[in-house]
């Protein structure tokens, strides 16, 4: 056996080859369950997919890089779940894509922002965060309240994420223009931040300080 471990110590070619195998099998053991695990691949009671304004706003969330400074991942230890909330399950998620997790905190995590803040407060604090809380340094994002949406895409984006496994109706996507032309890209936002983690039960979400950063 010792004699077998140094062979393999002192050949390089099979010791890559080798590492690549004990690698790539711990890989798989971890990932693949995943995949079929039912608590990670089935929806929450109640989990419904983003409605077409709610949707245009995720995507403006994103191109704003929002998630840059923001996490929608609630870990569950004390200290969090205190602070947000209900720590965040897979089948919240299963809609999602991308998925919007992430890790960097240089704002509180908003996974369960949803009903905390009036819309009003919302688009104060959207406009010039330091409106309402003195201290941010939160950016001002004042152009989304002057962009207006078409919907012209918005339909199209629904089917795409019907091909992924949201399901969309045919009536959600016939629709979607007519909900979305006129609004502004300040609404769409607000609407996808009110109804962030509101689908677990506002009942498991204990109130967070308002105002402390990070
Ligand atoms: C440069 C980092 C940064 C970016 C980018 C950023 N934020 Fe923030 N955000 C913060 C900080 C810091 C706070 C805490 C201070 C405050 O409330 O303004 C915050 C607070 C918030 C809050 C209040 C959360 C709470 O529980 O009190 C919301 C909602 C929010 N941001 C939404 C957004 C949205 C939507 C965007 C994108 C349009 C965005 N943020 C972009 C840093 C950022």
């Amino acid at each position: 056996m010792a004699q077998g471990h140094s062979a393999v110590e002192k050949n390089l070619g099979l010791l890559i080859v080798l590492t690549l195998v004990a690698c790539s099998l711990g890989g798989l053991a971890e990932i693949v369950p995943l995949m079929f695990q039912k608590e990670t691949t089935t929806p929450i009671e109640g989990l419904k997919p983003l409605g077409a304004l709610e949707l245009e706003g995720r995507d403006v969330y994103i191109r704003e890089g929002c998630n840059v400074c923001h996490s929608q991942m609630i870990r569950p230890f004390r200290a969090e779940t205190e602070r947000y909330g209900h720590y965040s399950v897979a089948g919240e998620s299963v809609y999602e894509h991308p998925f919007l997790w992430g890790s960097k905190r240089t704002g509180p995590d908003l996974a369960r922002v949803g009903g905390k803040y009036s819309d009003d407060w919302h688009r104060v604090h959207l406009n010039n965060p330091r409106d309402v809380v003195p201290e941010s340094n939160m950016p001002g994002f004042p152009w989304l309240a002057e962009n207006v949406l078409d919907g012209e895409d918005t339909g199209a984006k629904m089917k795409a994420l019907r091909v992924v496994g949201v399901p969309y109706t045919d009536e959600d996507i016939a629709g979607a223009q007519a909900v979305v032309a006129g609004k502004t890209e300040l609404d769409a936002v607000v609407a996808y931040l009110q109804q962030l983690g509101t689908a677990l039960g506002r009942g498991t979400v204990a109130p967070a300080p308002a105002t402390a950063a990070n």
